[in-house]
């Protein structure tokens, strides 16, 4: 026997949804009788694409993931459904297979009404009905349409790579890199993809407190026509509106992140996201270089210390003769990791010769606060002065990008 309380919150919970807005009260009570609590964890396929199902869902709680699959391996995300929406609505268009495959991405409670009972309240000629094959045509037209979209090709490369290095370890790049990508992809919501190319591994996604499942190393042996539909279902949606992809989920993996393989990933990306946000690392290894060389924009990290200011000036120097890489292109960041420092913004400036462009000041409490509770400090604090720094750096980034584009031959997009 339910609960009178439980089954008041159910009620409540079906009058939201829109098919059954204009269900009779009386059938909305008997459908709230019949749903069965279940609870879901992270990472369950709940339904499967093809199948046909013998029952909706409704989420009480919880994130699932849609995709679409079309070939083995490869898929897209096509929604993310949260606390309130249904899924499985096939179910109530007898034998009809699912469009896509649903998948929680955290633990999930859920509400489900099998076909019988569905089948038992609703009548033939209830209007419910008719919506809901409505709604079936139109969730499949939808998917389709992402699809559509992840399939189109084109061969303008308008992607911007914005690669963030440092000298040193601890210089704040991974936090610099993963705040930067969410100001951008605040703003521009699923058009900024972070690559973590850093060590150690994966700590871009856990400064983001995202569970990542694939990596650039994962995909080593994709044709180039796999590559890409291969690295985006690897991509992981961040609630800023970032997307993320690590470099590899393994230490022992780092062999297989080749400069042929970053060089080619980099060129399938671009055609996806207009702003690539690199987390270099420190080991300046080929794959780095090769980043370097491609980047439009470096945004290289120094912090207050001889040492560092000591490297960072023969890195400058390799920079102009060994890279050709122009000074226009780099964006120098002074960052305080630290709370004491030794040296001064105009010691910086006059040991490497240049300007500083950017000074982020020191904000412990905010940056160890921001580390414990998993939240980025452009979303956590976006009025502490770190934070409105970081996304002033995404403004100017952004402001440089669309004045590029502008002066760039029309793209020629070519039809799957
Ligand atoms: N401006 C800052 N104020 C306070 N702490 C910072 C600042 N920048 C970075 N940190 C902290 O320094 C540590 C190292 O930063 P991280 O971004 O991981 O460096 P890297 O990726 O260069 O190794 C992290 O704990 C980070 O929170
Ligand atoms: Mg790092």
């Amino acid at each position: 026997m339910t609960e009178p309380a439980e089954l008041q919150k159910r009620l409540e919970l079906l009058q939201g949804i829109s098919i059954f807005f204009t269900l009779p009260d009386s059938d909305m009570r008997r459908l709230a009788r019949k749903l069965q609590p279940r609870h879901v964890a992270s990472g369950e396929e709940v339904v499967k694409q093809g199948d046909v199902a013998d029952r909706m869902h409704i989420i009480v709680s919880g994130r699932f993931e849609v995709s679409e699959t079309w070939a083995p391996h490869h898929s897209v995300t096509v929604a993310v459904l949260g606390p309130g929406d249904f899924f499985g609505l096939s179910a109530m268009k007898g034998g009809t297979p699912q469009a896509a495959s649903v998948t929680s991405i955290e633990q999930c409670e859920l509400l489900e009404l099998l076909t019988d009972d569905i089948d038992a309240v609703l009548t033939e000629d209830s209007p419910v009905r008719a919506e809901v094959e409505r709604l079936v045509e139109q969730r499949r037209d939808t998917i389709e349409h992402l699809v559509d979209r992840a399939h189109e090709i084109s061969t303008s490369h308008d992607g911007r790579i914005i690669a963030v290095y440092s000298v040193k370890g601890g210089a704040g790049k991974t936090t610099l890199a993963v705040n930067l990508a969410a100001a951008l992809g605040q703003r521009n919501r699923g058009e900024c993809l972070l690559l973590d190319l850093g060590l150690p591994y994966n700590n871009a996604a856990l400064t983001a407190n995202l569970v990542p499942t694939g990596s650039l190393a994962a995909n080593e042996r994709a044709s180039d026509a796999e590559l890409e539909e291969m690295l985006l279902s690897a991509c992981i949606h961040h609630p800023t509106g970032m997307m993320l992809l690590p470099g590899a989920l393994r230490i022992e993996h780092s062999e297989l992140i080749t400069p042929e393989l970053v060089q080619r990933s980099m060129t399938a990306l671009m055609r996806t996201f207009p702003y690539l946000v690199v987390d270099l690392g420190v080991a300046m290894s080929e794959a780095a270089l090769s980043v370097l060389e491609r980047a439009q924009r470096i945004i290289l990290l120094v912090t207050p210390e001889l040492s560092s200011l000591k490297d960072t000036k023969e890195l400058i120097e390799l920079f102009r003769t060994v890279l050709n890489i122009p000074d226009g292109s780099v964006t120098l960041v002074l960052n305080r990791p630290r709370a004491t420092s030794m040296v001064d913004r105009n010691d910086v400036e006059r040991s490497l010769g240049r300007s500083v462009d950017v000074e982020l000041e020191h904000d412990g409490y905010r940056c160890d606060r921001a580390a414990v509770t998993g939240e980025l400090l452009v979303a956590a604090f976006p009025a502490s002065p770190l934070a409105k720094k970081v996304k002033a750096l995404a403004m100017a980034l952004e402001t440089e990008h669309k004045a590029k584009a502008k002066t760039a031959p029309v793209a020629e997009k070519v039809a799957p």
